[in-house]
């Protein structure tokens, strides 16, 4: 399954891009914006990919190992601050791009184990060669952890009756696949409660992905950093599809575009002022009508852009 690139054009027209300048696509997925990003940077112009994913990875290879303009690395974003004091260009990058969550084909191969309609192993990880899988953890949750994953990453109200049927169906060895998973939830949830158009299970696969590869955690970090990696002028754009996400970004950004607090009553002049360290380009954009007619996944994006200023 190919991945539909969410709010292609409207990102890339939101970098600015420099035709020499450096960028990093943190999430390259299928390449989707890495494809559209690269056609506007000439021969000195650099992208740097990086992805957990090795399949991602794999992709990344296979389109662009003999691009000298493409540099592909398999990691974590939230590791991108060494990755890039390594190369020494930190503070030198033009703009980033975080396309957030899950690709297509994560979802829709049955084996990476994201998926509630066909049947996978309970693994859930985007880089399936490092890290526990949703096996591994379920063996050492607890009940209390994981209502609390099932409440918080998932707003599932049902979240101790899933959880507590979950632990015990697993440790009766009835849990061996995302389909079993699914059905016991759909199963748990009372048929006369459970909301329409939206599978049973949805709510919670998402919350246990969001656990297994502690994505919040990720982007939480990477929120911290990314301001010092951008050269002045460099542009970072967030697309989120969850709405904990979303607020970690929009948190952020509102804090890093507010001027830094001076002592009261100190005589200090507008022009004296220092400038805060980001100023928002695009505070939030969703997916047109028609891009949400022709692919349904993009219904819940959110964009938002911020400029290195100070
Ligand atoms: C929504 S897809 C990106 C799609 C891409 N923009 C495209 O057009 O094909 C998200 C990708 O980000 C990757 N990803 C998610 N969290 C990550 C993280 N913390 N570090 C590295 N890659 C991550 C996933 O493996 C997935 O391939």
């Amino acid at each position: 399954m190919t991945h539909h690139t969410v709010l292609l054009q409207e990102t890339i027209d939101a970098l600015a891009i420099q035709p020499t300048g450096l960028y990093i696509d943190a999430t390259y997925g299928r390449g989707g914006h890495s494809a559209l990003l690269l056609s506007h940077l000439n021969e000195q112009g650099r992208l740097i990919v990086i992805d957990q994913d090795p399949r991602a990875i794999l992709d990344a290879q296979t389109k662009y190992a003999t691009d000298p303009r493409v540099i592909i690395i398999h990691a974590n974003f939230s590791e991108i601050p060494s990755c890039l004091k390594g190369q020494g260009v930190w503070g030198a990058v033009q703009g980033i791009l975080f396309d957030l969550g899950v690709s297509s084909p994560q979802l829709d191969e049955s084996e990476r184990g994201f998926s509630f309609m066909r049947a996978g192993p309970l693994d859930m990880r985007m880089n399936d060669q490092s890290g526990p899988s949703l096996r591994d953890k379920l063996i050492s949750a607890t009940p209390a952890e994981l209502t609390k994953v099932l409440y918080e990453y998932g707003e599932e109200r049902f979240a101790p009756k899933i959880a507590a049927a979950i632990l015990h169906a697993f440790s009766q060895d009835q849990l061996d696949t995302t389909l079993d998973l699914a059905q016991l939830i759909q199963k748990t949830i009372p048929a006369h409660l459970q909301e329409r158009h939206k599978h049973a299970a949805t709510r919670s696969f998402q919350a246990l992905r969001l656990w297994v590869n502690q994505e919040l955690e990720s982007v939480q970090h990477i929120l911290q950093a990314f301001p010092d990696m951008l050269a002045i002028g460099g542009r970072v754009a967030f697309i989120s599809f969850h709405s904990l996400e979303d607020r970690l970004v929009k948190e952020r950004m509102q804090t890093l575009s507010r001027s830094p607090a001076l002592p009261r009553g100190l005589p200090v002049r507008e022009t004296e002022r220092s400038l805060p360290p980001m100023q928002t380009c695009i505070k939030m954009q969703k997916p047109s009508a028609t891009e949400i007619a022709h692919n349904p996944r993009s219904r819940s994006a959110i964009l938002r852009v911020a400029e290195r200023i100070g």
